[in-house]
């Protein structure tokens, strides 16, 4: 068969291969991208384009046989979780030995499914993180470019206040406040205004119908609705689904042969497919671009990659907790307010809704935290596939700084930790991540703006080139960071 030339192909259309392909499109350079998930815009049988979250269907998962939510069970029951048919749902989690990781699949990555949350970190920690990134230019220009095209907006102050919605936001800032810890409020993608409609009765409810982690119907301006909406509009960008990317080869001449499986949304292959480019923007995730690269690494496809391929691994410090609140039964399903104790206890804990539609009695925590542990993937050639090396005891920092401030938060309210929502006994979660970040770090398994080392026209542009911690959730400075390697190098490496 003949092999298709694209002049670029992006892989993946979360948010790093999101800003590749709008730059590319812009520069009117012919881009293809290939996502290995669904477009997401039909409604199934209930008029609904993804499912509810408290009666899940396949729509939920990426081929699973039970939905797998982060909660295991509510009210000591384990109502939570159900079975469900394997299809290309939109939720993943991925099982390494010692920690597992959520991830979005479908036209827009991790947009689809995360609670929006638009955070630009705090400017000293984003220098001791990236040290080699000139800070004065991200604060100045990329994440204020980030934000406006993301569509980032805040809670209007005085909704905030007064909706029921968010009591339960209200009740554990005040409750922090008695222990001494201020809070600060989130800015988000979710759009405020429609919220404000939904309370009110005049617009379809999404996050106050708890949707969230299976994807929103309204309301969440997720990158389809932004950056790879704005892609598409260059009319020079093209996105394949249910294409999932195996293999990338160099070819003597220097350019990249990829092998690519099409297959139906059941899991039928339908075709195997060679697609060649130029230039090839890694956007699959930190966990799928460390793996292409590692099995390109390990079988010789692209000679000359560096051994920091899969080194500097992180999990942002995610740990979850919940304490015992009366949050009230309406709980919107996007966060709006944080506990900040970063400066003294080094977390960042997001105020998170168990939107059950009851109460739960339970006020819910996802802490970010300073974790100077990293993992490291490997490639296995028996699955083909790659193991992480990451201990249980790493995560035993995160722990103790989530337990010093969530302590102090018990005693000086009278509550106590909730020992029935993480499995039975357990207090905080702390072996799944939201937030994968690592893998092909900037400036050493790649250039310091995302070349990847000892290969020409092969880019990183997503969460593996961020060394295991940004100190807030990651997606604005994912996009940011996009935005300024993508500067550079549609500048000098694609001005023809
Ligand atoms: P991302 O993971 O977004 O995209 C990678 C894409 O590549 C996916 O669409 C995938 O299907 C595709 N792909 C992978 N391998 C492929 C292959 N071989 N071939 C073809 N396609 C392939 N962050 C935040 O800032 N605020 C928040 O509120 C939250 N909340 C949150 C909740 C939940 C439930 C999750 C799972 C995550 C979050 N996050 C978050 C994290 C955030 O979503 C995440 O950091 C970014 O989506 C990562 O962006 P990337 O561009 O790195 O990849």
């Amino acid at each position: 068969a003949e092999t298709d030339f694209a002049e670029a192909v992006v892989i993946g259309t979360g948010y790093g291969a999101a800003v590749a392909a709008l730059r590319l499109g812009e520069r009117g350079i012919r881009t293809t991208m290939l996502e290995m998930g669904q477009l997401w815009d039909q409604p199934g049988p209930d008029g609904k384009v993804f499912c509810p979250m408290l009666n899940p269907d396949r729509r939920a998962m990426w081929f699973k046989d039970r939905t797998e939510a982060p909660l295991e069970t509510l009210l000591g029951l384990p109502i939570v979780n159900r079975p469900i048919q394997r299809y290309a749902g939109v939720l993943d989690k991925v099982h390494f030995s010692e920690m597992s990781v959520y991830l979005g699949r479908g036209v827009g990555g991790g947009s689809l499914v995360n609670g929006g949350m638009a955070v630009t970190p705090k400017r000293e920690y984003f220098e001791e993180v990236l040290p080699e990134v000139d800070s004065g230019e991200m604060y100045d220009r990329f994440f204020p470019l980030a934000n406006k095209t993301l569509r980032v907006n805040t809670i209007r102050g005085a909704f905030l206040e007064s909706t029921s919605w968010y009591q339960y936001a209200r009740t554990a800032r005040r409750q922090a406040a008695n222990a001494g810890y201020g809070t600060q409020v989130i800015p988000n993608v979710y759009d405020f205004a429609h919220m404000e409609g939904e309370a009110r009765g005049t617009k379809p409810k999404s996050a106050l119908a708890g949707e969230v982690i299976y994807g929103n119907n309204h309301g969440k301006m997720s990158l389809d609705k932004t950056y790879l909406a704005d892609a598409l509009n260059t009319g020079n960008v093209t996105i394949k689904t249910l294409h999932h990317v195996k293999r990338i080869r160099r070819q003597p001449d220097g350019t990249y042969v990829l092998t690519v499986e099409h297959r139906d949304p059941f899991g039928k292959l339908l075709s195997t497919k060679e697609i060649g480019c130029r230039h090839l923007f890694l956007g699959a995730g930190s966990l799928g671009t460390t793996e292409l690269l590692l099995r390109a690494r390990e079988n010789g496809d692209l000679p000359g990659l560096s051994d920091e391929i899969g080194r500097g691994w992180g999990p942002n410090g995610n740990v979850m907790t919940a304490r015992t609140m009366i949050g009230g039964f309406q709980q919107s399903g996007m966060p709006v307010l944080a506990i900040d104790a970063w400066r003294d206890r080094s977390v960042f804990a997001e105020i998170a809704p168990v939107p059950a539609g009851v109460e739960t009695l339970a006020s819910l925590y996802l802490a970010i935290t300073k974790n100077p542990e990293r993992g490291t993937f490997h490639y296995d050639r028996g699955t083909d596939g790659i193991t992480l090396d990451w201990r249980r005891e790493q995560m035993e920092p995160s722990v103790r700084a989530v337990r010093g401030v969530f302590d102090e938060i018990n005693r000086t309210n009278l509550s106590t930790y909730r020992a029935d929502l993480f499995g039975i006994g357990k207090v905080f979660s702390d072996d799944f991540t939201y937030h994968p970040l690592g893998g092909c770090l900037l400036g050493r398994a790649t250039d310091a703006y995302g070349r990847v080392r000892g290969q020409k026209n092969l880019y990183v542009t997503d969460g593996s080139l961020i060394p295991g911690s940004i100190g807030a959730n990651p997606f604005v400075t994912i996009t940011a960071l996009a935005e300024r390697n993508l500067s550079r190098i549609t500048a000098t490496d694609l001005n023809h």
